[in-house]
Protein backbone atom coordinates (compact mmCIF):
# COMPACT_ATOMS: atom_id res chain seq x y z
CA UNK A 1 0.00 0.00 0.00
CA UNK A 2 2.73 2.43 0.65
CA UNK A 3 5.93 3.67 -1.43
CA UNK A 4 9.31 2.63 -0.29
CA UNK A 5 10.65 1.83 -3.53
CA UNK A 6 10.96 5.53 -4.93
CA UNK A 7 14.70 7.06 -5.18
CA UNK A 8 14.01 10.52 -3.46
CA UNK A 9 17.29 12.11 -4.85
CA UNK A 10 17.50 12.62 -8.52
CA UNK A 11 21.24 12.52 -8.00
CA UNK A 12 20.66 8.67 -6.68
CA UNK A 13 18.32 8.20 -8.91
CA UNK A 14 20.94 9.02 -11.66
CA UNK A 15 23.90 6.90 -9.97
CA UNK A 16 21.73 3.53 -10.25
CA UNK A 17 21.01 4.20 -13.78
CA UNK A 18 24.60 4.33 -14.13
CA UNK A 19 24.43 8.19 -15.11
CA UNK A 20 26.26 9.62 -11.83
CA UNK A 21 29.21 7.71 -11.22
CA UNK A 22 30.88 9.46 -8.54
CA UNK A 23 27.42 9.72 -6.62
CA UNK A 24 28.25 9.02 -2.54
CA UNK A 25 25.60 7.15 -1.44
CA UNK A 26 24.58 8.88 2.08
CA UNK A 27 24.42 5.67 5.08
CA UNK A 28 25.64 7.79 7.94
CA UNK A 29 22.84 9.72 9.20
CA UNK A 30 20.47 7.43 11.18
CA UNK A 31 17.03 9.06 9.09
CA UNK A 32 15.28 7.13 6.18
CA UNK A 33 15.75 7.82 2.11
CA UNK A 34 12.24 7.65 2.52
CA UNK A 35 8.96 9.83 2.65
CA UNK A 36 6.93 10.11 5.96
CA UNK A 37 3.49 8.28 5.85
CA UNK A 38 1.23 10.45 3.68
CA UNK A 39 -1.48 10.27 6.57
CA UNK A 40 1.49 12.54 8.45
CA UNK A 41 2.00 15.22 5.74
CA UNK A 42 -1.77 15.41 4.76
CA UNK A 43 -2.06 16.31 8.67
CA UNK A 44 1.00 19.11 7.89
CA UNK A 45 -1.00 20.57 5.15
CA UNK A 46 -4.35 20.88 6.90
CA UNK A 47 -2.46 22.44 10.01
CA UNK A 48 -0.36 24.32 7.68
CA UNK A 49 -3.86 25.98 6.09
CA UNK A 50 -5.22 27.02 9.08
CA UNK A 51 -2.91 30.00 8.44
CA UNK A 52 -2.25 31.09 11.91
CA UNK A 53 0.66 29.96 13.85
CA UNK A 54 0.74 31.44 17.13
CA UNK A 55 1.66 29.63 20.31
CA UNK A 56 0.22 26.13 20.27
CA UNK A 57 0.96 23.39 23.00
CA UNK A 58 0.11 20.19 23.42
CA UNK A 59 -3.56 19.46 23.83
CA UNK A 60 -5.03 16.94 25.88
CA UNK A 61 -5.74 14.47 22.60
CA UNK A 62 -2.19 14.58 21.50
CA UNK A 63 -1.16 13.10 24.90
CA UNK A 64 -3.73 10.75 24.81
CA UNK A 65 -2.24 9.73 21.48
CA UNK A 66 1.05 9.56 23.14
CA UNK A 67 -0.30 7.33 25.45
CA UNK A 68 -2.43 5.09 23.23
CA UNK A 69 0.36 4.47 20.85
CA UNK A 70 2.90 3.22 24.03
CA UNK A 71 0.37 1.20 25.16
CA UNK A 72 -0.56 -0.50 21.76
CA UNK A 73 2.69 -0.34 20.72
CA UNK A 74 5.21 -0.25 22.78
CA UNK A 75 3.53 -2.45 26.14
CA UNK A 76 4.24 0.49 28.44
CA UNK A 77 0.70 2.27 29.96
CA UNK A 78 1.76 5.78 30.74
CA UNK A 79 -0.35 7.58 33.32
CA UNK A 80 -1.35 10.97 32.33
CA UNK A 81 0.68 13.14 35.16
CA UNK A 82 3.53 11.11 34.42
CA UNK A 83 3.90 12.06 30.74
CA UNK A 84 6.48 14.74 29.76
CA UNK A 85 6.06 16.50 26.26
CA UNK A 86 9.70 17.35 25.03
CA UNK A 87 11.38 19.22 21.83
CA UNK A 88 13.73 15.65 21.70
CA UNK A 89 14.89 12.67 22.76
CA UNK A 90 18.70 14.10 23.20
CA UNK A 91 17.67 17.12 25.18
CA UNK A 92 15.76 15.28 27.45
CA UNK A 93 18.06 12.77 28.21
CA UNK A 94 20.65 15.73 29.10
CA UNK A 95 17.94 17.63 30.92
CA UNK A 96 17.46 14.47 32.88
CA UNK A 97 21.21 13.70 33.92
CA UNK A 98 20.97 17.58 34.67
CA UNK A 99 18.51 17.04 36.96
CA UNK A 100 19.87 14.15 38.38
CA UNK A 101 23.76 14.69 39.15
CA UNK A 102 25.99 17.43 40.06
CA UNK A 103 29.56 18.31 38.51
CA UNK A 104 31.88 15.61 39.34
CA UNK A 105 29.27 12.89 39.82
CA UNK A 106 29.75 9.68 37.65
CA UNK A 107 27.31 8.86 34.86
CA UNK A 108 27.64 5.66 33.14
CA UNK A 109 27.13 4.56 29.79
CA UNK A 110 27.42 1.12 27.82
CA UNK A 111 29.17 1.61 24.25
CA UNK A 112 29.07 1.04 21.70
CA UNK A 113 26.78 3.91 21.98
CA UNK A 114 25.35 6.54 19.66
CA UNK A 115 28.18 9.45 19.60
CA UNK A 116 25.88 12.35 21.06
CA UNK A 117 24.63 9.85 23.62
CA UNK A 118 28.28 9.08 24.76
CA UNK A 119 28.80 13.31 24.77
CA UNK A 120 25.75 13.88 27.02
CA UNK A 121 27.89 11.76 30.03
CA UNK A 122 30.78 14.60 30.25
CA UNK A 123 28.82 17.33 30.00
CA UNK A 124 28.63 20.31 32.01
CA UNK A 125 31.88 18.52 34.79
CA UNK A 126 29.82 14.95 34.58
CA UNK A 127 32.40 12.35 34.88
CA UNK A 128 31.53 9.47 32.26
CA UNK A 129 32.17 5.76 33.50
CA UNK A 130 32.06 2.95 30.93
CA UNK A 131 30.42 -0.27 30.99
CA UNK A 132 31.38 -1.65 27.56
CA UNK A 133 29.50 -4.11 26.10
CA UNK A 134 30.70 -7.96 25.56
CA UNK A 135 31.17 -9.02 22.69
CA UNK A 136 30.68 -12.48 22.02
CA UNK A 137 32.76 -14.68 19.75
CA UNK A 138 29.42 -15.01 16.77
CA UNK A 139 30.26 -11.04 17.43
CA UNK A 140 26.84 -9.92 18.54
CA UNK A 141 27.36 -7.74 21.99
CA UNK A 142 25.60 -8.48 25.19
CA UNK A 143 25.58 -6.20 28.47
CA UNK A 144 28.71 -6.74 30.72
CA UNK A 145 26.50 -6.61 34.39
CA UNK A 146 29.92 -7.62 36.01
CA UNK A 147 31.55 -3.97 34.45
CA UNK A 148 27.89 -2.64 35.49
CA UNK A 149 28.18 -3.71 38.98
CA UNK A 150 31.67 -2.42 39.29
CA UNK A 151 30.70 0.88 37.80
CA UNK A 152 27.61 1.11 40.68
CA UNK A 153 30.03 -0.30 43.51
CA UNK A 154 32.42 2.75 42.36
CA UNK A 155 29.41 5.52 43.17
CA UNK A 156 27.70 6.32 39.76
CA UNK A 157 24.41 8.20 40.10
CA UNK A 158 23.32 7.63 36.93
CA UNK A 159 22.92 4.80 34.22
CA UNK A 160 22.23 6.61 30.34
CA UNK A 161 20.57 3.15 28.99
CA UNK A 162 19.76 2.50 24.94
CA UNK A 163 17.95 0.13 23.94
CA UNK A 164 17.25 -0.95 21.34
CA UNK A 165 21.06 -0.12 20.71
CA UNK A 166 22.22 2.04 18.24
CA UNK A 167 24.48 0.89 16.38
CA UNK A 168 24.92 -2.73 17.51
CA UNK A 169 20.78 -3.08 16.91
CA UNK A 170 20.80 -4.95 20.04
CA UNK A 171 17.56 -5.18 21.54
CA UNK A 172 17.91 -6.00 25.05
CA UNK A 173 16.25 -8.94 26.58
CA UNK A 174 13.94 -9.26 29.71
CA UNK A 175 16.80 -11.21 31.78
CA UNK A 176 19.45 -9.04 30.50
CA UNK A 177 17.04 -5.66 31.75
CA UNK A 178 16.45 -7.63 34.85
CA UNK A 179 19.84 -8.02 35.79
CA UNK A 180 20.15 -3.73 35.24
CA UNK A 181 16.84 -3.43 37.02
CA UNK A 182 18.56 -5.99 40.32
CA UNK A 183 21.85 -4.15 39.98
CA UNK A 184 20.16 -0.15 39.90
CA UNK A 185 17.62 -1.17 42.36
CA UNK A 186 20.67 -2.72 45.14
CA UNK A 187 22.86 0.48 44.33
CA UNK A 188 20.41 2.92 44.08
CA UNK A 189 21.07 4.14 40.76
CA UNK A 190 18.63 6.12 38.30
CA UNK A 191 18.28 5.04 35.21
CA UNK A 192 17.30 7.03 32.13
CA UNK A 193 16.21 5.10 28.91
CA UNK A 194 16.80 6.16 25.44
CA UNK A 195 14.24 4.05 23.74
CA UNK A 196 13.88 6.37 20.27
CA UNK A 197 14.33 3.27 18.47
CA UNK A 198 11.75 1.48 19.93
CA UNK A 199 9.29 1.05 17.51
CA UNK A 200 11.83 -0.82 14.83
CA UNK A 201 12.26 -3.94 16.18
CA UNK A 202 11.78 -7.45 14.29
CA UNK A 203 10.35 -10.52 15.27
CA UNK A 204 10.83 -12.42 17.26
CA UNK A 205 12.52 -10.06 19.37
CA UNK A 206 10.51 -7.39 21.51
CA UNK A 207 10.94 -4.38 23.07
CA UNK A 208 10.66 -4.31 26.63
CA UNK A 209 10.71 -0.93 28.56
CA UNK A 210 12.86 -1.00 31.25
CA UNK A 211 10.33 0.99 33.60
CA UNK A 212 7.81 -1.73 32.78
CA UNK A 213 10.23 -4.38 34.96
CA UNK A 214 8.78 -4.58 38.30
CA UNK A 215 10.32 -2.00 40.83
CA UNK A 216 11.38 0.06 37.99
CA UNK A 217 8.86 2.47 38.04
CA UNK A 218 10.88 5.37 38.70
CA UNK A 219 13.05 4.49 35.83
CA UNK A 220 12.74 7.21 33.33
CA UNK A 221 11.91 6.58 29.65
CA UNK A 222 12.30 8.92 26.78
CA UNK A 223 11.06 8.20 23.07
CA UNK A 224 10.02 9.79 20.42
CA UNK A 225 8.34 9.08 16.66
CA UNK A 226 11.21 10.75 15.08
CA UNK A 227 13.12 7.74 13.85
CA UNK A 228 9.82 5.24 13.39
CA UNK A 229 8.41 7.71 10.80
CA UNK A 230 11.13 9.62 9.66
CA UNK A 231 10.60 12.83 11.31
CA UNK A 232 13.82 13.54 12.99
CA UNK A 233 13.53 17.41 11.64
CA UNK A 234 10.49 17.77 13.49
CA UNK A 235 11.76 18.45 17.38
CA UNK A 236 9.76 16.50 19.39
CA UNK A 237 10.07 13.65 22.13
CA UNK A 238 8.28 12.17 25.52
CA UNK A 239 9.65 11.44 28.93
CA UNK A 240 7.81 9.51 31.35
CA UNK A 241 8.98 10.12 34.84
CA UNK A 242 7.23 8.64 37.75
CA UNK A 243 8.60 10.72 40.25
CA UNK A 244 6.89 14.40 40.49
CA UNK A 245 9.95 16.21 42.32
CA UNK A 246 12.01 14.89 39.33
CA UNK A 247 9.38 15.91 36.35
CA UNK A 248 9.70 19.03 38.12
CA UNK A 249 13.29 19.32 37.73
CA UNK A 250 13.52 18.16 34.70
CA UNK A 251 10.63 20.31 33.33
CA UNK A 252 12.90 23.09 34.94
CA UNK A 253 15.90 22.18 32.49
CA UNK A 254 14.14 21.79 29.61
CA UNK A 255 12.54 25.55 30.22
CA UNK A 256 16.21 26.80 31.31
CA UNK A 257 16.02 28.85 27.75
CA UNK A 258 12.76 29.28 27.32
CA UNK A 259 9.41 28.43 26.67
CA UNK A 260 10.45 27.44 22.73
CA UNK A 261 13.09 25.09 23.75
CA UNK A 262 11.35 23.58 26.67
CA UNK A 263 8.37 21.92 24.79
CA UNK A 264 7.81 20.81 20.85
CA UNK A 265 6.58 23.02 18.28
CA UNK A 266 3.41 22.76 16.73
CA UNK A 267 3.79 21.08 13.54
CA UNK A 268 5.59 18.61 15.20
CA UNK A 269 3.44 17.86 17.60
CA UNK A 270 0.95 18.23 14.27
CA UNK A 271 3.00 15.37 13.18
CA UNK A 272 3.64 13.11 15.51
CA UNK A 273 -0.01 13.00 17.00
CA UNK A 274 -0.83 11.53 13.03
CA UNK A 275 1.66 9.26 13.20
CA UNK A 276 0.51 8.19 16.14
CA UNK A 277 -3.43 7.76 15.42
CA UNK A 278 -3.00 7.18 11.91
CA UNK A 279 0.75 5.52 11.22
CA UNK A 280 0.79 2.22 12.09
CA UNK A 281 -0.65 0.22 8.78
CA UNK A 282 2.51 2.44 7.37
CA UNK A 283 5.13 1.11 10.10
CA UNK A 284 3.93 -2.71 9.16
CA UNK A 285 4.97 -2.03 5.91
CA UNK A 286 8.06 -0.38 6.53
CA UNK A 287 9.28 -2.75 9.33
CA UNK A 288 8.49 -5.86 6.38
CA UNK A 289 10.58 -3.84 3.92
CA UNK A 290 13.44 -3.06 6.26
CA UNK A 291 13.48 -6.68 7.11
CA UNK A 292 13.95 -7.44 3.45
CA UNK A 293 16.74 -4.92 3.35
CA UNK A 294 18.44 -6.39 5.97
CA UNK A 295 18.37 -9.88 4.70
CA UNK A 296 19.99 -8.40 1.14
CA UNK A 297 22.48 -6.91 2.81
CA UNK A 298 23.39 -9.99 4.39
CA UNK A 299 23.55 -11.62 1.62
CA UNK A 300 25.40 -9.05 -0.44
CA UNK A 301 28.08 -9.06 2.26
CA UNK A 302 28.42 -12.93 2.54
CA UNK A 303 31.53 -13.78 1.29
CA UNK A 304 33.45 -10.69 2.13
CA UNK A 305 36.08 -10.27 4.83
CA UNK A 306 32.96 -8.20 6.39
CA UNK A 307 30.88 -9.83 9.28
CA UNK A 308 27.57 -8.34 10.33
CA UNK A 309 25.33 -9.80 12.37
CA UNK A 310 21.49 -9.97 11.87
CA UNK A 311 20.34 -6.91 13.71
CA UNK A 312 17.69 -7.36 15.92
CA UNK A 313 16.76 -3.48 16.22
CA UNK A 314 17.01 -0.36 14.39
CA UNK A 315 17.48 0.38 10.71
CA UNK A 316 21.86 -0.05 11.50
CA UNK A 317 23.81 -2.14 10.14
CA UNK A 318 27.43 -2.87 12.19
CA UNK A 319 29.88 -4.07 10.07
CA UNK A 320 33.02 -5.51 11.56
CA UNK A 321 35.92 -5.06 9.21
CA UNK A 322 38.74 -6.99 11.29
CA UNK A 323 39.96 -9.42 8.62
CA UNK A 324 41.14 -6.39 6.47
CA UNK A 325 43.38 -5.47 8.55
CA UNK A 326 42.76 -1.77 8.57
CA UNK A 327 40.99 0.38 11.14
CA UNK A 328 37.47 2.17 10.73
CA UNK A 329 39.37 5.53 9.99
CA UNK A 330 41.03 4.32 7.06
CA UNK A 331 38.27 2.10 5.92
CA UNK A 332 36.39 4.95 6.00
CA UNK A 333 38.34 7.05 3.43
CA UNK A 334 38.48 3.79 1.30
CA UNK A 335 34.26 3.51 1.42
CA UNK A 336 34.01 7.35 0.43
CA UNK A 337 36.50 7.50 -1.75
CA UNK A 338 36.73 4.10 -3.98
CA UNK A 339 33.13 2.72 -2.70
CA UNK A 340 31.75 5.90 -2.48
CA UNK A 341 29.40 5.00 0.31
CA UNK A 342 29.35 7.34 3.60
CA UNK A 343 28.90 5.52 6.50
CA UNK A 344 30.20 6.29 10.02
CA UNK A 345 33.58 4.89 11.44
CA UNK A 346 33.05 2.52 13.87
CA UNK A 347 34.95 4.67 16.40
CA UNK A 348 32.20 7.09 16.79
CA UNK A 349 30.39 5.03 19.07
CA UNK A 350 33.60 4.38 21.58
CA UNK A 351 34.55 8.29 22.06
CA UNK A 352 33.00 11.81 21.32
CA UNK A 353 36.41 12.50 20.96
CA UNK A 354 36.56 11.23 17.48
CA UNK A 355 39.36 13.43 16.30
CA UNK A 356 41.86 12.30 18.24
CA UNK A 357 40.73 8.55 18.24
CA UNK A 358 43.90 6.02 17.76
CA UNK A 359 42.03 3.20 19.28
CA UNK A 360 41.62 -0.59 18.05
CA UNK A 361 37.95 -0.08 16.67
CA UNK A 362 37.33 -1.99 13.34
CA UNK A 363 33.53 -1.75 12.68
CA UNK A 364 31.61 1.12 10.66
CA UNK A 365 28.25 1.60 10.64
CA UNK A 366 25.56 1.81 7.67
CA UNK A 367 22.01 2.79 7.74
CA UNK A 368 19.58 0.85 5.33
CA UNK A 369 16.38 2.62 5.47
CA UNK A 370 16.64 3.36 1.77
CA UNK A 371 15.08 2.00 -1.34
CA UNK A 372 16.61 -1.47 -2.01
CA UNK A 373 17.59 -0.52 -5.70
CA UNK A 374 20.21 1.99 -4.39
CA UNK A 375 21.27 -0.05 -1.22
CA UNK A 376 21.94 -2.80 -4.11
CA UNK A 377 23.64 -0.35 -6.30
CA UNK A 378 26.10 1.10 -2.85
CA UNK A 379 26.61 -2.56 -1.76
CA UNK A 380 27.40 -3.87 -5.19
CA UNK A 381 30.01 -0.86 -5.46
CA UNK A 382 31.29 -1.93 -2.33
CA UNK A 383 31.24 -5.77 -2.64
CA UNK A 384 33.52 -4.94 -6.20
CA UNK A 385 36.24 -2.94 -4.25
CA UNK A 386 36.38 -5.02 -1.01
CA UNK A 387 36.98 -7.58 -3.52
CA UNK A 388 39.48 -6.30 -5.66
CA UNK A 389 41.65 -5.26 -2.41
C1 LIG B 1 20.01 6.55 20.50
C2 LIG B 1 19.64 7.91 19.98
N1 LIG B 1 19.24 8.86 20.85
C3 LIG B 1 18.89 10.09 20.42
C4 LIG B 1 18.94 10.42 19.09
C5 LIG B 1 18.57 11.82 18.67
O1 LIG B 1 17.28 12.14 19.10
P1 LIG B 1 16.68 13.60 18.91
O2 LIG B 1 16.93 13.98 17.49
O3 LIG B 1 15.24 13.46 19.25
O4 LIG B 1 17.40 14.47 19.87
C6 LIG B 1 19.33 9.46 18.15
C7 LIG B 1 19.43 9.79 16.72
O5 LIG B 1 20.11 9.15 15.96
C8 LIG B 1 19.68 8.17 18.61
O6 LIG B 1 20.05 7.19 17.76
Amino acid sequence: MYDFDTILNPDAQAAVEGRNPGYIVRMGVADMDFRSPPEVTEALIARARKGWYGYQGMTEDDYDAVRTWSAEHNGQEIPREHLLATPGVLYTMRACMYALTEQGDRVVIAPPLHTPSIRTAELKGRIPVRAQMRRLPDGSYTLDLDMLEKCFREGARVLLLCSPNNPTGRVLTYDELAGIAELSTRYGVRVVSDEIHRDIVYPPHRHIPLATLPGMEEAVTVFSPSKTFNMGGCHIGSAVIADAELRERVREELYAYGHSCGRPDLFAITAQTAAYRKGAAWLRELLTYLEGNIGTALEMLDGLPLRAVRPEGTMLLWVDCEALGVDTAAFWEFMKNRVHIQADPGHYYDTADIGSYTGPQHHFRMKLAMPRRLLRYALGNLREAVSAL
